[in-house]
């Protein structure tokens, strides 16, 4: 038996909830492949700082560096948002850990089911056969990392704090390279999205973009959006982009609109890659839903798993290269959505069912 050899952090809230049912599916979807899952729990976020003191034990990161990839659920909550910055959950664990791996390529696909279209806020007949697009973010510069990061009482006694929003060309042309590549598997098509008008790092971008595609891509069809335009256009009309490609910031807001856009955050699924293997000659990388903790329903066995299955499909399919297991759980998802089996928040008329329930309906059409 060849053994798919990954870490699992659960984190906090919803987190352990989803994993649970995940991680069920997947051993479902590989039963009798010749595969066996080798997973090792770790602790991360809140959960960790509350068993070990810190939000990313070294312990955990040596579990994820031991392993071909990483399965993650999500991190914070309102428990230790009275932390200082620094040391919570998000700060001090998921952007570590993006860092520590040079995961720079969070890939986010924006599926709407044409069965699932009453579950988005637009207005159906904009979008009869639902909706296909997907997002790239860049996942590991920007304003979220770049220093300096300060904050500091003035002589006047005001206050002022600061973050710092750096791109160099080569971390530009490293993730144009994922959205061209991406692109390249769909309609050739790339809106790169950026504030061109206002941020120096912006107009590098753009410039560095606009090269990068003329000069290795000339086939792929690239335009230019400013992102407040490109806000308004994901809600207007989503389908007339193909990918959709941003910088970390832009790529975070832009996401969990495609999300809601898409029927629910709790649909959505990520890859976070870089430019490491795995000892197998796929890329490591770390599969995590878009969405949060979700604390309002946390506890409660309510949230949608699919967002956390379909991370653990995007695993198996560029981690480990098990393409056709993955489009049989992806096929699963869709058909259990289909047949009306829906948790809350995307019910919408139908009776909603709960976690619970809706792994096991996914369970059964595997
Ligand atoms: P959130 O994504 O947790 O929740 C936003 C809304 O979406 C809530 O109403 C929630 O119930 C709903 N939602 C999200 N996932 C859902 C699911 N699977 N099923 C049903 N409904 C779902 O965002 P937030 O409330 O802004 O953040 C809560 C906490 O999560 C914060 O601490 C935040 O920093 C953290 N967070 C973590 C990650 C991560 O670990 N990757 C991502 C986003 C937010
Ligand atoms: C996401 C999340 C994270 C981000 C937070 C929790 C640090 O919102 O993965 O979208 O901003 O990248
Ligand atoms: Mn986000």
């Amino acid at each position: 038996m060849k053994s798919l050899k990954f870490a699992v952090l659960p984190g906090d809230g919803i987190g352990p909830e989803v994993m649970e049912v995940a991680l069920e599916v997947l051993q479902k979807a590989i039963d009798g492949s010749g595969y066996t899952l080798e997973t090792t729990n770790a602790a991360v976020g809140g959960a960790a700082i509350d068993e070990h003191g810190e939000a990313l034990p070294p312990s955990t990161v040596k579990v994820c560096e031991d392993n071909e990839a990483i399965l993650f659920g999500s991190v914070g909550g309102p428990k230790w948002e009275s932390l200082p910055p620094a040391e919570q959950p998000e700060r001090a664990a998921l952007l570590p850990l993006r860092k520590h791996f040079q995961l720079f390529a969070n890939i986010r696909p924006g599926l709407l089911y044409p069965d699932l279209v009453a579950a988005s806020p637009l207005k159906t007949e904009r979008i009869p056969e639902g909706i296909d697009i997907v997002c790239i973010r860049e996942l590991t510069g920007g304003i979220y990392f770049g220093q300096p990061k300060a904050r500091r009482e003035l002589p006047d006694g005001d206050i002022e704090a600061l973050d710092t929003m750096i791109y160099k060309r080569s971390e530009i042309e490293r993730i144009a390279e994922v959205a061209a590549q991406t692109a390249l598997k769909r309609d050739k098509r790339v809106c790169s999205v950026d504030k061109a008008n206002v941020l120096t790092t912006s107009v590098l971008w753009r410039e560095v973009v606009t090269a990068f595609f003329a000069k290795n891509y000339p086939e792929i069809e690239l335009s230019h959006m400013y992102v407040d335009n490109a806000a308004m256009q994901l809600a207007r009309e989503p389908n007339q982009f193909d990918v959709l490609f941003t910088e970390n910031m832009f790529g975070d807001i832009l996401s969990d609109e495609m999300g809601i856009v898409c029927g629910s955050l709790g649909m959505l699924c990520s890859a976070s890659l870089g430019l490491e293997m795995n000892s197998l000659g796929h890329p490591f990388g770390l599969y995590e839903p878009a969405g949060g903790t979700a604390p309002d329903i946390a506890g409660l066995g309510v949230a949608n798993p699919c967002a956390q299955i379909l991370s653990g499909a995007m695993m198996l399919r560029f981690s480990f290269g098990l393409d056709e297991v993955a489009s049989r759980i992806e096929n699963a998802v869709r058909q259990t959505v289909e047949s009306g089996i829906r948790t809350g928040d995307i019910a919408f008329g139908l009776e909603a069912v709960n976690t619970r329930q809706m792994a096991d309906a996914i369970l059964t059409h595997l």
